[in-house]
């Protein structure tokens, strides 16, 4: 799969306002900060794309990018910012949790983890949360140039250990780095592969 072409299309807080084209989507989430805009723009080579910021809290709202004029990625606020004031948190968690549990063409969800983090708490519940609503995700580990590749490899032992705590099986499992352009094609490549089963 290559990415020829990336556009923004509009931006929600609510799911049903959406593009209702039905197209294929594939949508972006984990902690606030965590690199889900940055790796949008990294997959599609656009690097103003998707809006970034050192600081958390930047993406507030339901983004879509049409990819070559085919299907959609998604990018989404992160959960678990601090510094929102609790109100503002929980429309936020209720407009995310409508969003990917009613969209019905959401084929994939990317769950974004900081690679430099052991498994936490928030980020394993949301998972779970995942399995019992029966969202298709896999694991994105996020920032892998911020660490040697043996802390990689010893945070990445331990938050499949904890997974299999909870799950029999794990789902896929992706390295990236949005500095080196680590694990574009691999990503890619699942993408590819969803959209070529549904289609048949
Ligand atoms: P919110 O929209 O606030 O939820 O954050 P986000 O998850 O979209 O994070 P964003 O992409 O805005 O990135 C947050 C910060 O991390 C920015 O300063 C990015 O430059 C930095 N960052 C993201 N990915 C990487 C990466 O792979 N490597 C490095 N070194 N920095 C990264
Ligand atoms: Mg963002």
């Amino acid at each position: 799969m290559k990415i020829t072409k990336a556009t923004f299309v509009v931006s929600n807080t609510d799911y049903k306002l959406c593009p209702t084209d039905e197209r294929a989507e594939f949508a972006f989430i984990g902690r606030s900060n965590v690199g889900k805009s940055s790796l949008i723009n990294m997959i599609t080579g656009n690097k103003n794309l998707a809006k970034t910021s050192g600081r958390p809290g930047k993406t507030q709202l339901i983004n879509h990018f049409l990819i070559n004029e085919d299907w959609f990625l998604v990018d989404l606020p992160g959960y678990g910012y601090a510094k929102a004031s609790k109100v503002q948190r929980e429309k936020w968690e209720r407009f995310i949790a409508d969003y990917l549990t009613k969209r019905e063409q959401l084929l994939n969800v990317f769950v974004l983890l900081d690679s430099r983090l052991e498994p936490q708490k928030i980020d394993i519940e949301f998972m779970n949360w995942c399995g019992e609503k029966e969202l298709p995700f896999a694991m994105v580990f996020t920032k892998i140039d911020k660490l040697s590749s043996s802390a990689l490899q010893k945070n990445l032992v331990k938050y499949k250990k904890e997974m299999l705590k909870y799950w029999e099986a794990l789902p896929p499992v992706f390295t990236t780095s949005s500095e080196s352009a680590f694990g574009k094609e691999k990503i890619l490549n699942y993408i590819g592969q969803i959209i070529d089963n549904v289609k048949g």
